[in-house]
């Protein structure tokens, strides 16, 4: 089932996304603070994916990225920033994929900003094979790649997704 996250949920949403992390390498460069990553300034909306009383899954709706993901989604789809709406922090546990859990809050955030008048962006490592396959399953169109400095002059590539025209 998928819902709304609490503030309640967070603790267990924080001890997920290190084990996902410990797997996966998600998210590629580990932040320097976890509850602003999860529930920074920028969230519209968020969702957990829940089996019984564990979290199991989780998605957020941000209002921007960086701005060299902004502008690309800006060129890609004529679209001003306030109309688009970035999917994020999208994470499993190993236990529940290939259920369609991920595909559920997937759906979830697009529709949210979708009613909000928000065009789906996204950014993806693009070493997350599994999630851009997800992506691309679902219809969303690559715009294109950036490069963002992590610091120690370390980059990491990402690309640019577009939801595909609403209905
Ligand atoms: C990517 C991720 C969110 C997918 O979640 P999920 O719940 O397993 O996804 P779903 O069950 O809805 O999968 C839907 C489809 O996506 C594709 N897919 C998902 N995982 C895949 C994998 N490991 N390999 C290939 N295709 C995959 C398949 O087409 C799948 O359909 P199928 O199972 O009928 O073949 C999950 O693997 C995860 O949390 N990964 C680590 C974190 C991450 O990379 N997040 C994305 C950050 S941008």
């Amino acid at each position: 089932m998928v819902r709304l996250r609490t503030e309640a949920d967070l603790p267990a949403c924080e001890q997920l996304i290190r084990v996902v992390y410990d797997l996966d390498g998600y998210p590629g460069h580990w932040p320097r603070d976890l509850r602003a990553f999860l529930d920074g300034p920028t969230a519209l909306a968020a969702w957990v994916a829940v089996s019984g009383d564990d979290v199991v899954g989780h998605v957020a709706l941000q209002a921007e990225s960086t701005a060299a993901v902004m502008n690309l989604a800006t060129a890609v789809t004529g679209l001003p920033p306030d109309r688009l709406g970035v999917v994020a922090r999208l994470f499993i546990s190993p236990a529940s994929r290939r259920q369609g859990v991920g595909s559920a809050l997937l759906d979830t955030a697009e529709a949210y900003a979708r009613s909000h008048h928000r065009h789906p962006i996204l950014d993806v490592v693009t070493r997350f094979g599994a999630a851009i396959t997800l992506y691309e399953r679902r219809g969303w169109t690559r715009a294109g790649m950036v490069t963002h400095g992590i610091g120690d002059g370390v980059t990491l590539d990402e690309f640019v997704y577009v939801a595909a025209a609403g209905t």
